[in-house]
């Protein structure tokens, strides 16, 4: 981490202590952090705030309170419509804080956990402080913007001994706990190569966001939404449709990529790929966006104690105006799972020991009498049994009509919550290791190279000096105006 992103958090960590109470005993200054001295009782609510209450902020915390025992009694955002919306949305019935500065969020004593909800540059600041704060953390995905970041949090949730849940939430459906299953016990016998495409061909698919007719400087935090990134006028679109920009978003591969990758790491317990190599353009959302809407990657996952190698290739194209055909399979040696929607089928196809011969061999060219010796040889070589494939099988998983994994991953955090216990299935490591790739695949666009990773130790082979996608940002001040909306 280079000063100027020490200074950022410094800066942030200065100003929260003004703000913090005595009862929270300094949450920004020394001591670092608040033990983990308190384990909620089974029979107390969770109280949690959501930060950043924008689309996915408002899905998150929907799909949070679908858990029993569970309670939002604040939301930070920058956009003054947003927390009105919120007030109509979560606080009818009582009385819910509203704020622009998380910073209120963490200082108050009476906040078990905080959903990170905004913008990707954000999640890092936002998910340490928190953690020092004592909060437990649900962070959305990727966990981080850029590669150089991820130990950092990792280092503040290990310090903290709190709970930290990283939000891609499919991992907790029905369909892909089936696809562990399958494939820990070998049902499509060892992996080889893993494919996923993504496509899509419309504006909003393309990130282009609906913008509120009354954006402006007044009505929302234009210095605090750039946090680390350049400082620049203001520009609604890069509020609103924040995607679009490097400085702020991950591109395709940390919005897309990073679903499939949580999935695969999840399903064949990998700890990531050591190769990695994108290539993309901007070939139809020429909007002013400064990342490809089209994207390729490649990533080779080297051979571990718990698979072989292989090969993942992943494809997005925001500008498929042909047909669309959205797949992911994982292939194995004897056989292959699709993924459907949230279901899943499994084709199982073994090849005989026999090879074969003629049809479109080298067979009919030998003469006739090497032709006899040939079939003598196989004969008895390959007794019939070993001549016959199985039939190709097919297996279809259907999930359960109520399978409801975002839920699910919400009651996944609150359940270690309650046990005092670090152990969510995609804690800030397992979340950094899938972030990894993805990011990569960034570092590879914009700097045209290939990266390589060490995904035990989770790091960097060949970092670039300062590369546009992991080159820290001139520091935009932070405000530390407290006001509420
Ligand atoms: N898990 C999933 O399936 C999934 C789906 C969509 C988005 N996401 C992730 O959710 C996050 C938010 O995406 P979105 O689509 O909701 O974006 P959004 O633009 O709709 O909402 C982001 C909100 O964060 C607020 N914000 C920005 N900086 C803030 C700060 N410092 N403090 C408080 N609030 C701040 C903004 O005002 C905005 O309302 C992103 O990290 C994205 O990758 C995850």
């Amino acid at each position: 981490m280079q000063s100027n992103r020490r200074t950022f958090i410094k800066s942030l960590s200065a100003a929260s202590a003004v703000i913090a109470t005595e009862a929270v005993a300094k949450p920004f200054g020394a001591p670092a952090y608040i033990p983990n001295l308190m384990k909620i009782s089974p029979n107390d609510k969770i109280r949690f705030a959501t930060i950043g209450m924008g689309i996915q902020g408002n899905y998150d915390t929907q799909a949070a309170l679908r858990n029993p025992d569970v309670e939002l009694v604040a939301v930070a955002d920058l956009y003054n419509g947003r927390l009105e919306h919120a007030k109509t949305a979560y606080g009818k019935d009582k009385e819910l804080f509203t704020t622009r500065d998380h910073r209120e969020i963490l200082a108050r004593p009476d906040i078990d956990a905080v959903l990170v909800v905004t913008p990707d540059h954000w999640h890092d600041h936002i998910t340490i402080a928190a953690l020092k704060a004592g909060k437990h953390v649900y962070c959305e995905k990727p966990m981080v913007q850029h590669l150089n970041e991820g130990k950092a949090v990792i280092d503040a949730w290990k310090k903290s001994g709190k709970t930290m849940q990283v939000g891609s939430q499919r991992i907790s459906s029905a369909s892909f706990k089936e696809a562990k299953r399958l494939v820990e016990a070998g049902e499509i016998g060892q992996i080889n190569y893993i494919e996923s495409n993504n496509d899509r061909f419309n504006a909003i698919g393309a990130w282009q966001y609906s913008i509120p007719p009354d954006a402006s400087t007044q009505t929302l935090d234009w210095d605090r939404f750039l946090g680390d990134a350049p400082k620049r006028p203001f520009d609604e679109k890069r509020f609103f449709r924040w995607r679009n920009y490097k400085d702020y978003g991950t591109g395709v591969a940390g919005d897309l990529f990073i679903h499939l990758i949580t999935g695969v790491h999840f399903v064949t317990n990998t700890m990531g790929p050591t190769r990695i190599y994108s290539s993309g353009n901007l070939a139809y959302w020429k909007d002013g966006r400064d990342v490809p809407d089209i994207m390729a990657c490649i990533m080779d996952y080297p051979k571990t104690d718990q698979h072989e190698a292989f090969q993942m290739v992943l494809r997005v194209n925001f500008a498929n105006a042909g047909k669309i055909n959205d797949v992911t399979r994982i292939i194995g040696n004897e056989g292959q799972i699709e993924f459907s929607e949230n279901n899943l089928i499994m084709t199982k196809k073994k090849l005989p020991t026999a090879p074969g011969y003629g049809g479109y061999d080298s067979f009919f060219t030998f003469t006739e009498p090497v032709q006899q010796e040939f079939v003598k040889r196989y004969d008895s070589l390959y007794p019939l049994d070993t001549r016959k494939a199985d039939p190709v099988k097919e297996v279809r998983f259907e999930a359960p009509k109520n399978d409801d994994a975002h839920a699910k991953h919400f009651g996944d955090f609150f359940d270690n919550v309650r046990k005092g216990s670090q152990g969510t299935v995609e804690d800030p490591v397992f979340g950094f290791r899938a972030a990894a790739p993805v990011l990569a695949c960034n570092e590879s666009f914009f700097e045209q190279k290939v990266v390589h990773w060490d995904p035990v130790t989770m790091t960097q082979k060949n970092p670039a000096a300062s590369t546009p996608s992991t080159k820290k940002k001139p520091v935009a001040s932070a405000k530390t105006s407290t006001k509420k909306s």
